[in-house]
């Protein structure tokens, strides 16, 4: 049996909030179902944040109170105040994941606060958390750059990450929301990290952009990190973060890591199966590179004439 790597499937938060189509609350639950039909286990559900700011995720509630009981699987919701987490916790949320942004630009743009603001509401907001028995995680987004200020220096990554870890939280996922890393920033930000909190604390958060994805994954993997946020098509983008394109496709994360002899738990013949349901919903051709190969292959296979 290969190593377990837990893949987290962002497609109906990160995936669908930059859709020009809002994908009705029927159409995420066929998209759910799809995914946890290929075996996915791990969800960002949802966001409850402002339906002004994000109308796409305006159904929060409504979409917790309809997925299957939680038995063995985990229901993420992405909040970025108290009163996202009130709300979050109210429809059933167990795990929250807080957002700061590594620069104070970005901070503001996507959710209207200074840095040290965003610092005070995740103490306020772990602390209530570790009283209620919900599990607290905290991603620090443009990792590596920023659309406004350019490359983040590892140093403020570090900062944050240990802010976060005094403050309560249980991990700490590293996002490079514009997909502008290099696999050697990644090396570097999660060798040292892991080095003092433990790989087991931290996840990665890939966007394609750029087509190094997977290559940040292989380094973060490298580095002991064996949990990875991915979306189902490389449905995705921030509607904040001007040139953010799709995340890191959660088919080619799980062929990658099933080729390479890792265990993932998802059939990929299901997971294909779930790209076409997405596709359905968006309105859109999907599909990460992977999906362009099986395409030629298929097609190869229809134009072999039949052998008897
Ligand atoms: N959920 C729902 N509504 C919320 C909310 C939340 N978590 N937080 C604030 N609001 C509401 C307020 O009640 C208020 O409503 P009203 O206008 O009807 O009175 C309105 O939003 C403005 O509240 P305010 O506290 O002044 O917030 P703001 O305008 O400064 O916006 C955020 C701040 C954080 C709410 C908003 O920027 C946001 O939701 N950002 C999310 C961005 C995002 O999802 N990015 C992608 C993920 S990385
Ligand atoms: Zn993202």
């Amino acid at each position: 049996m290969g190593e377990r790597v837990r893949v987290n499937e962002v497609g109906l938060r990160d995936g669908l909030q930059n859709q020009p189509r809002t994908v009705p609350l029927e159409g995420k639950l066929a998209m759910f179902d799809a995914l946890a039909a290929a075996g996915l286990r791990s969800f960002e559900v949802t966001s409850f944040v402002s339906p002004k700011a994000v109308p796409q995720m305006a159904d929060a509630t409504e979409l917790f109170g309809r997925l299957p009981p939680a038995n063995g699987m985990n229901y993420e919701a992405l909040i970025p105040n108290l009163k996202g987490y009130e709300r979050a916790v109210d429809a059933g949320a167990k795990t929250i994941s807080l957002v700061l942004a590594a620069t104070d630009s970005f901070n503001r743009k996507n959710i209207n606060m200074s840095l040290d603001e965003t610092i005070a509401v995740c103490t306020a907001v772990f602390e209530r958390a570790r009283r209620d028995g919900i599990k607290p995680r905290a991603y620090i987004s443009v990792a590596t750059a920023c659309p406004f200020e350019g490359p983040t220096p590892p140093q403020v990554v570090f900062e944050l990450a240990a802010r976060m870890f005094d403050c309560g939280a249980e991990d700490v996922i590293v996002a490079d929301s514009i997909g502008a890393g290099n696999p050697a920033q990644i090396t570097h930000l999660f060798g040292t990290l892991a080095g003092r909190y433990g790989a087991a604390r931290l996840a990665g958060h890939f966007h394609d952009t750029r087509g190094l994805g997977l290559a940040l994954t292989w380094a973060a993997l490298e580095c002991g990190i064996r949990s990875f946020d991915s979306s189902i098509g490389g449905l995705g983008g921030c509607p904040f973060a001007p040139g953010a394109t799709g995340n890191l496709a959660t088919e080619d994360l799980v062929f990658m890591l099933e080729e390479s002899g890792f265990e993932t738990g998802i059939d990929m013949a299901a997971l294909r199966a779930a790209v076409a349901v997405a596709e359905a919903e968006v309105g859109q051709t999907l599909g990460g590179r992977i999906m362009t190969w099986y395409r030629s292959q298929e097609r190869r296979q229809q134009a072999e004439p039949r052998r008897a």
